[in-house]
């Protein structure tokens, strides 16, 4: 039993409400709010990510570390490069969210309806499939914003005379493009659609796991309480396992090619690098700020969209039933 069958009928017994039951939210709707969920969850957790691309860079090729700790990131970048500094790449962090989150969470509510039946939603392996599905292809078209992001967030830990110096996201593309080519923009395409798939995997899966779960437990409504907690526990589960890959998109897609001769040859040379020269634990490094800005993230994005079609199930719709489809 659905909450919108459940809680509608009793209430309005007529047909008008009825037929309102069975209207559904026009597909280009749940695109633009995943998009602008994610963009407004951008504008709080922008300069954690700066602080973990930054940790991800730190001590490359087994050399001395930049930053010892996400702290000492954090009060080196604010004395360095200040408030500001800590915003750099935001245009990137907003054109990310808008390409990557809106394709993603466009696809994976179109999916998880087309695949609940009579009400019920679609079981443990099918929503995995179905996040990792919305993931590959958000991040395929998200990865000329990510790599732009990547490296205007990278930039000011270098001297001045090494800088890419991108204005903004419109310039990096515009640069990349004419410097080095069209197809640069999808560099760091193979981890970057292969991080999506892990933590969308783990991300979605996990999330819709998690609140039937606590759901199931008679301790919590669906309401925003109950969100956080499910978002809390699905962002654990998602930054264990998706940082491996993570460094290893960040790294290639903010080395430089010099002469022809990349520094990096693949994913795996990355991997394999950082666990000789840096050691196993450095495929974790910038932990904490990948936390800290993912859980949030993830919060912040599911109840920004969760209000917001409730809003517009509420004043578009009419209805009153609170059910939400992820
Ligand atoms: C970035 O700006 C600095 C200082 O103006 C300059 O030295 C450097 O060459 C610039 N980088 C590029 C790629 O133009």
């Amino acid at each position: 039993m659905t909450s919108k069958e459940g809680d509608l009928s009793p209430h309005y017994p007529n047909m008008a409400a009825q037929t309102d039951a069975k209207k559904t939210m026009p597909k280009y709707i749940k695109f633009l709010f995943g998009g602008l969920a994610g963009m407004g969850a951008t504008l709080f957790v922008q300069p954690l990510d700066l602080v973990k691309n930054r940790m991800q860079l730190s001590g490359e090729g087994g050399g001395k570390r930049q930053y010892k700790t996400s702290f000492h990131a954090v009060s080196s970048i604010l004395r360095s490069e200040g408030i500001i500094g800590m915003y750099t790449g935001l245009s990137a962090g907003l054109l990310r969210q808008a390409s990557y989150t809106t394709t993603r969470l466009g696809i994976y509510t179109i999916l998880f309806e087309k695949f609940s039946k009579n009400g019920q939603p679609p079981n443990f392996f099918m929503k995995a499939g179905i996040g990792m599905t919305a993931g590959a292809i958000g991040a395929f078209v998200g990865t000329p914003a990510e790599i732009s992001l990547i490296r205007m967030t990278a930039d000011g830990r270098l001297p001045v005379a090494e800088r890419r110096n991108y204005s903004s996201v419109f310039n990096a593309l515009a640069r990349i493009t004419r410097e080095e080519g069209l197809f640069t923009l999808w560099r760091g395409c193979g981890p970057t659609v292969s991080r999506a798939v892990v933590v969308n995997a783990a991300q979605l899966a996990s999330y819709s796991q998690a609140k039937q779960f606590l759901l199931g437990t008679g301790w919590f409504r669906d309401n925003i309480l109950c969100h956080f907690f499910a978002s809390m526990i699905s962002g654990l589960v998602t930054t264990a396992a998706s940082m491996p890959v993570d460094i290893a998109k960040t790294r290639i897609q903010n080395m430089k090619v010099v002469d022809g001769k990349a520094e990096y040859r693949g994913a795996l040379d990355v991997l394999y690098k950082v666990i000789r020269q840096e050691g196993l634990f450095s495929l974790w490094k910038g932990f904490t700020p990948y936390y800290f800005r993912l859980g949030p993230h993830t919060v912040i994005t599911f109840i920004f969209l969760e209000q917001m079609n409730r809003l517009y199930r509420k004043v578009i719709m009419g209805e009153e039933g609170t059910g939400s489809s992820l």
